[in-house]
């Protein structure tokens, strides 16, 4: 058949041996319940551009809640949508499968909800966004390795275009508007011209103005994760998508400045915060709004609907900016010890966006300082030790242990012989 190749040698050569064996034992299970098995969607354009991708989307022609359930017997952790006929499988080591069943969806009119149809994976992958994502690699058995490309997904990504599969991509999900401009930055792919017309006709016909608070959160909050959001904001606002979601606001000379420092300082910050991923998105939208008005931006914080943790956050990034000037920026002050008393509070993602928003070079050092140094630094000695070195088990070891921190982070106690000696001569038995 025309739209297919065999492509089993690029699975061999790109993906992990375990990630070869699960997908043969999955393609074993749907040959044997007579189910055909696909690997679809992002995994698949990322073969082809030789880049790693960890998310394993399948496509069942058949009924994926019956596969799903099918690993049941075999005691995984498996569950189902019988509503949308998807589910999850979860394989020994952790390792998460999502499973669609191939679906037509029907879209009664913009932006409605989606009515899932049983048919089969040529229409399943014609609903979706982008040519290069609307590719299939059979897992099957007897087909291993075969890529189903209806629609030039695989001739597109040669070209280096993002295409959409047919005019009325962007009408039936507006989300795809910065689906796209992520995409076509990440992948340094081009959005080909019938697709950057009609996205440009979807950000003045006003569709994403009825975007959700909550999905328009989603997609922002997936743009500023990228490892450098800075093109994709930069490409938003050429194509006037900030105007439509953020009427009135202004992405000027500090704001840019403080996005392209925020990529850059990503990479030095310390994992060891909790979700700091899940926030740092949080840092980037306080840079794209610190330059408007006070009425603009609560307005742009208010349209995302942020759950009140969030809101904050980014709240306080641009409130307490000139705060954290003040408190971090003297010549010769502060110690660690108040650097890290002054921080410790703040969300990291606030600590970042400060960071890199300040135009001080003492205050951004001495952010940085703590975001990846003072943060984690503890006294060498714990609660054990004192017990050990006669002290009852009483909230005096608390006071103990922070006292020693603090003396640590200035450099004065160095190691443990000093913790041991400060402790025995201040804080007598
Ligand atoms: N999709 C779509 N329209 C959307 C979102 C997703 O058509 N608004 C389709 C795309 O075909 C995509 C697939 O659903 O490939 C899976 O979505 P997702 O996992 O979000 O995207 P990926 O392409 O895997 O992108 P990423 O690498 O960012 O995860």
């Amino acid at each position: 058949l025309p739209w297919t190749e065999d492509v089993s040698w690029l699975l061999e050569k790109s993906l992990a041996p375990e990630s070869i064996c699960l997908l043969r034992t999955l393609g074993e299970r749907a040959e044997k319940l007579g189910m055909r098995a696909y690997i679809v969607g992002g995994i698949v354009r990322d073969l082809f551009l030789g880049r790693d991708n960890l998310d394993l989307d399948i496509v069942v022609e058949g009924d994926a809640p019956r596969f799903l359930k099918s690993w049941e017997k075999d005691g995984l952790r498996v569950s189902v949508h019988e509503r949308y006929k998807t589910g999850t499988v979860v394989f020994p080591g952790g390792k998460k499968v999502d499973v669609a069943t191939a679906r037509r969806e029907f879209y009664e009119f913009p932006v409605a909800q989606p009515k899932v149809f049983t048919d089969s994976l040529k229409h399943d992958l014609y609903r979706r966004d982008f040519t290069v994502n609307a590719m299939a690699v059979s897992i099957n058995q007897s087909t291993w390795g075969v890529l189903v490309d209806f629609f030039g997904g695989r001739r597109d990504l040669g070209k280096k275009i993002l295409k959409v599969l047919h005019n009325l991509s962007f009408v039936e999900d507006p989300t795809r508007v910065l689906r796209g401009i992520r995409l076509e930055q990440r992948l340094g792919l081009a959005l080909e011209d019938n697709t950057l017309r009609l996205l440009r006709s979807c950000v003045r016909g006003g569709l994403l103005v009825r975007l959700s608070g909550f999905r328009l959160r989603s997609e922002l909050e997936l743009s500023f994760r990228e490892r450098f959001p800075y093109p994709a904001a930069k490409r938003m606002e050429e194509l006037g998508v900030w105007e439509v979601l953020f009427p009135g606001l202004r992405l000027g000379e500090t704001g840019r400045r403080t996005f392209r420092r925020l990529g850059a300082f990503l990479g030095r910050i310390s994992r060891d915060f909790p979700d700091f991923r899940g926030r740092q998105w949080l840092a980037f939208f306080s840079a794209l709004l610190m330059e408007s008005p006070e009425n603009i931006r609560l307005a742009a914080i208010d349209r995302l609907n942020l759950p009140e943790s969030e809101r904050g956050i980014v709240v306080k990034c641009l409130s307490e900016l000139g705060a954290v000037e003040h408190e971090l920026g003297g010549r010769s002050g502060p110690s660690n010890s108040q650097i890290y008393a002054f921080l410790r509070d703040a969300d990291p993602a606030a600590c970042l966006f400060w960071s890199a928003a300040t135009g001080r070079w003492r205050v951004r050092r001495r952010i940085l300082l703590y975001l990846t140094r003072l943060h984690r630094t503890s006294s060498l000695l714990k609660g054990r030790d004192l017990i050990e070195l006669g002290y009852g088990a009483t909230p005096r070891i608390g006071a103990i242990l922070e006292k020693l921190k603090i003396l640590r982070l200035d450099g004065i106690l160095e190691n443990r012989d000093d913790e041991v000696r400060y402790v025995r001569y201040n804080f007598p038995l």
